[in-house]
């Protein structure tokens, strides 16, 4: 490992002949370092417990040389020294679990008070600033969700910025509102950013520029409307609940009239959607029949809650007062709910637009701005495997 001091050392030419490093924990599949190589950093090493996460990381991120299954409660900062070498370290970026300082989780309803409800996964940010003060980098970027500035009171927010004051950094919270920057979702998060503090000062206005404006704004010059739900899936051929063939063929013609309406900004620039040879993910899990008649009870854009108060009888069988929002049909022109890690098991708030059925994975992916060729290295084994269709 090279020390700051070394690095920043007279002659070094280091940071200004190379592209700065980064390592990524918690990495999970990869999204985060992924957004910074479209930036033009270089990762060095991911580190996440799940094994499948980093098999996915490996196959998307092929030259990445060090990619982990460690439990960072266990592992040191120094024993990732070997594998790094005389790398320097210039960024540390990583998303600690969100899910203890989550609204959608309220635990006694206590969650986001003023009561604490010991959840250890708040601690583990605690692990993110271990290497923070080991490796010493000239920034470091913190993810989670809004919910821990609330949380315990804002317990949480205020010790990661004091615990890394101490450790020499000038620290700046920082709410991202994701569809301003090109992603279909209404997703909000809070990034805590952290330099050191020799460094000048980070000013987010001057350093982090919007690139898209909410839907029905006015455009100024330079930045561009919001991309929609139906700008991000609505090429993708229909698909039957329950038809969970993983390789499809892409239907070429819907593309291109899909370009016609929308461009390539998102569909080409972002997904790279012409640059795959199969659709892959594209799988739709199946539902009940009783599920089934009660999608196509809603009208696009519409909750269960809403569909209620206009009259219409719904068949779930759910406590209706703490359930009404249990489903919900996207809008092909607004942006997508925030897409969740349990998916899978909550798609009923994340019905089709159109089709009676939840999102596919492939659809969900594209929603977070994963390019079409992103995939996992293991198919899930819930999903068959049918070879593709002529
Ligand atoms: C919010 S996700 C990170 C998503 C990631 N930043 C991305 O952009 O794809 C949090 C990750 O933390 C991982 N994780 C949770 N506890 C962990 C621990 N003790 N050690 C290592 N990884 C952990 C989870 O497996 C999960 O992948």
């Amino acid at each position: 490992m090279r020390t700051p001091q070394e690095d920043d050392a007279p002659g070094s030419g280091a940071a200004h002949d190379r592209p700065l490093t980064f390592i990524d924990l918690f990495s999970g599949c990869g999204g985060f370092s992924l957004g910074l190589e479209w930036a033009g950093l270089r990762c060095l090493a991911a580190i996440d417990f799940n094994e499948s996460a980093i098999e996915t990381f490996r196959r998307n991120h092929p030259e990445v040389p060090v990619a982990l299954v460690k439990d960072l409660t266990k592992f040191a900062p120094k024993e990732l020294d070997a594998a790094l070498g005389s790398e320097r370290v210039d960024v540390i970026v990583g998303g600690p679990p969100c899910q203890g300082f989550s609204k959608a989780r309220q635990v006694g309803g206590s969650n986001h008070g003023e009561r604490l409800v010991y959840d250890p996964r708040r601690e583990l940010f605690r692990e993110f600033l271990k290497y923070v003060a080991y490796y010493q980098p000239k920034v470091f970027v913190m993810e989670n969700v809004p919910g821990m500035r609330s949380a315990a009171g804002g317990a949480f927010f205020t010790a990661v910025q004091v615990d890394s004051r101490e450790l020499g950094y000038r620290v700046i919270p920082y709410e991202v509102q994701a569809w301003r920057f090109g992603v279909p979702q209404k997703r909000i998060r809070q990034l805590i950013i952290g330099t050191r503090r020799e460094l000048p000062l980070f000013i987010p206005d001057r350093y982090i520029r919007e690139t898209h404006v909410d839907l029905g704004e006015p455009e100024p010059k330079g930045k561009q409307s919001a991309v929609t739900l139906g700008e991000a899936i609505g090429d993708l051929p229909d698909l039957t609940s329950g038809d969970e063939r993983f390789i499809r063929t892409y239907d070429l013609a819907a593309r291109k009239e899909h370009v016609k309406r929308y461009g390539k900004r998102y569909l080409y620039d972002v997904l790279k959607a012409h640059k795959a040879k199969q659709l892959l993910g594209h799988t739709s899990r199946p539902h009940s029949d009783r599920d089934l008649r009660d999608f196509r009870r809603l009208r696009e854009g519409e909750t269960s809650r809403a569909a209620l108060a206009r009259g219409v009888e719904m068949e779930f069988p759910y406590d209706r007062e703490h359930f009404k929002d249990r489903y919900t049909r996207q809008h092909r022109d607004q942006l997508c709910s925030t897409i969740v890690a349990h998916l899978k098991k909550d798609g009923l708030m994340f019905i089709h637009p159109t089709q009676a059925r939840s999102l596919t994975p492939r659809e969900a992916a594209r929603i977070q701005s994963f390019p079409d060729c992103w995939r996992r290295l293991r198919f899930d084994p819930l999903v068959r495997i049918v070879p593709t269709e002529n």
